[in-house]
């Protein structure tokens, strides 16, 4: 069954064909980054307008790169929830037009499940139950999935999103947006001891997070009159977050009893995050499953690939599909 996974919930136009919910056809992301850059983060605005420009030719080229026509398509899948309104509204309406046209079914994928999803698309053994950690630019999700569509929220952040946090800290220090990509950048020249930074562990609720305090010390570090060189503000940040994700996690792991790890979102692109976890869960003899880079940031594939999953066991949805700019996962799955 070949999928078209389609995700605009931000600033990446993203559509791609993925077959039988693993095998990737075509992936195509057009990122609009270097546009928002200049503004230091995403302008709602500019994204739904820059959606509606470049959709038709996304969609086009990854039929292309895949070697399939319209009528090769089985079934449209499409992030509608939660993200940017104007920015969703623009890939469901595509969603429904194509379902339409076509007369195939449509379903509508939720965000962050999709980032859990991508673990599937390049790795053959992975499987649920799992904890699952999802970090990204607007979530700092720890789940328990006891199986597919079932998840349960074990902790997130009260504040700022992990990713978030990175690039905030990025515009603190002068680095470009987005800061996860550029504080790694700068982090590797520097020396995470050279710079004492808080950990915000939160033993009052093990699975939380917070990055606001770590946000508050690392602008008084940045304006203070001698601040600390970049590279080593960036490592000794870097390294705080890894610590409070790895250690948390495997903290759910262990009372959860679960052998499995999934790392998703933005931020699971990150090396030492990924190194880090790696080192943790070999040590506990945890299995670790993280998406490749590419397929850690938002693309089609992770939606094409729920939206099978979700087709699989019996769900589907209608034209009538709403868009939500806000639903967290665990409501609304049973
Ligand atoms: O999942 P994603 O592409 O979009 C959302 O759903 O939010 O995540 C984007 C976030 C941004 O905050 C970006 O700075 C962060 O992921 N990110 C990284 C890295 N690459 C992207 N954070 C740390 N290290 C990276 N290498
Ligand atoms: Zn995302």
């Amino acid at each position: 069954m070949n999928v078209l996974g389609i995700e605009t919930s931000c600033d990446e136009t993203a559509v791609a064909v993925v077959r039988d919910g693993r095998m990737i056809l075509s992936n195509v992301v057009a990122s609009q980054m270097a546009e928002h850059a200049k503004y230091g983060g995403v302008v709602p605005e500019i994204a739904s307008r820059r959606h509606v420009e470049n959709i038709n030719a996304v969609l086009a080229r990854a039929l292309d790169e895949a070697g399939l026509g319209f009528g090769d398509v089985h079934a449209v899948a499409v992030t509608n929830r939660p993200g940017l309104l104007g920015a969703l509204l623009v890939g469901v309406t595509a969603a429904k037009a194509f379902a339409l046209a076509l007369g195939v079914p449509i379903v509508g994928v939720h965000h962050i499940e999709a980032h859990l999803y991508a673990n599937f698309l390049t790795h053959a053994d992975a499987a649920f139950p799992a904890v699952a950690l999802v970090v990204s630019g607007g979530h700092t999700d720890l789940f328990h999935v006891k199986g597919h569509g079932e998840y349960v929220l074990l902790g997130r952040t009260r504040d700022d999103a992990a990713g978030e946090a990175f690039d905030k800290c990025a515009r603190l220090m002068g680095l470009d947006y987005p800061g996860g990509p550029a504080i790694e950048e700068a982090a590797k020249t520097g020396n995470p001891k050279a710079v004492p930074l808080p950990r915000p562990w939160l033993d009052d609720d093990p699975f939380a997070f917070s990055f606001s305090g770590l946000k508050t010390a690392v602008r008084r570090l940045a304006q203070s009159e001698n601040p600390p060189a970049v590279p080593d503000l960036s490592a000794a940040f870097q390294e705080s977050v890894v610590d409070v994700l790895v250690g948390k996690t495997l903290r759910a792991a262990r009372a959860t009893g679960e052998t499995r790890v999934f790392l998703a979102g933005g931020v699971a692109a990150n090396a030492r995050l990924r190194e880090r976890m790696r080192a943790a869960c070999d040590a506990a003899g945890l299995s670790l499953f993280f998406p490749p880079p590419a397929l850690c940031t938002d693309n089609g594939a992770m939606i094409a690939a729920t939206g099978f999953f979700h087709l699989q066991a019996g769900h589907a949805d209608d034209l009538t599909l709403s868009t939500l700019p806000s639903e967290p996962l665990a409501a609304v799955v049973p």
